[in-house]
């Protein structure tokens, strides 16, 4: 018995050593360059780690609020703006000089890619960022990143009109930098949820 228990130990490292020089083979020919986009795979993968990595209380999660208040709304597109452009285009294309050289890109944001995500997935990932990706945690108030996922959500639909007010937004109209201390999503968008029940 134990002598089963020390081969399959054996196995499992000699596994795991095979694969680590097989990354590490991989990672020299191709080298860390961010001018090369992730391969299918690559993309594959990092889609599903992230997707694992996100709490399932956090992937349930939907904004207290059910309104897509005007008001709310143009202060996402400001926001938007001010926050997120320089990466992923006004429009949520990813097609900016940042966003083209970024690896992994941002993914055009209009798409099934983002629009498949749940509200709860897609509010995590603004909250805490993505690590090992260029996209940064925010510090924005929970009200303010629920009005960031309606926006994203009204990206596909999104019209000229409002690209062209975005367009005129001046930099550095909102205050809110990307998070020092990370707080965690439940925290905040619980505590959202919750100020609206009571
Ligand atoms: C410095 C560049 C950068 C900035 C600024 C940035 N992002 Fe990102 N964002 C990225 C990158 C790169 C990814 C891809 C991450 C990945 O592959 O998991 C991403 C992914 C995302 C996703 C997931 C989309 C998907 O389908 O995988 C959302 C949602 C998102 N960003 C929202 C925002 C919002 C909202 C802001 C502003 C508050 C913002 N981002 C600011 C670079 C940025």
């Amino acid at each position: 018995m134990l002598k089963l228990v020390a081969r399959i130990f054996i196995g499992v490292l000699s596994g795991v050593g095979v694969l680590a020089i097989a990354t590490l083979v991989w990672l020299v020919s191709s080298g860390m360059s961010a001018r090369r986009a992730p391969s299918a795979l690559e993309t594959w993968v990092g889609a599903r780690v992230r997707s694992f990595a996100i709490p399932a209380s956090d992937r349930q999660m939907h904004d207290p609020a059910t309104s897509a208040d005007p008001a709310e709304m143009r202060s996402a597109r400001e926001q938007f703006t001010d926050h997120c452009a320089v990466c992923h285009a006004h429009d949520g294309s990813g097609q900016t000089d940042i966003g083209r050289r970024l690896s992994p890109r941002p993914p055009d944001m209009r798409t099934d890619l983002t629009q498949s995500l749940t509200d709860g997935e897609i509010f995590h990932i603004i909250n805490d960022g993505v690590r090992f990706t260029g996209m940064p945690a925010w510090n924005h108030e929970a009200r303010q990143t629920w009005a960031l996922v309606g926006f994203i959500r009204h990206l596909p639909k999104v019209t000229k009109a409002e690209l062209d007010d975005m367009r005129g937004i001046p930099a550095g109209t909102r205050s809110a930098k990307p998070a020092a201390t990370p707080t965690s999503t439940a925290k905040t968008g619980r505590a959202a949820a919750d100020r609206r029940a009571r």
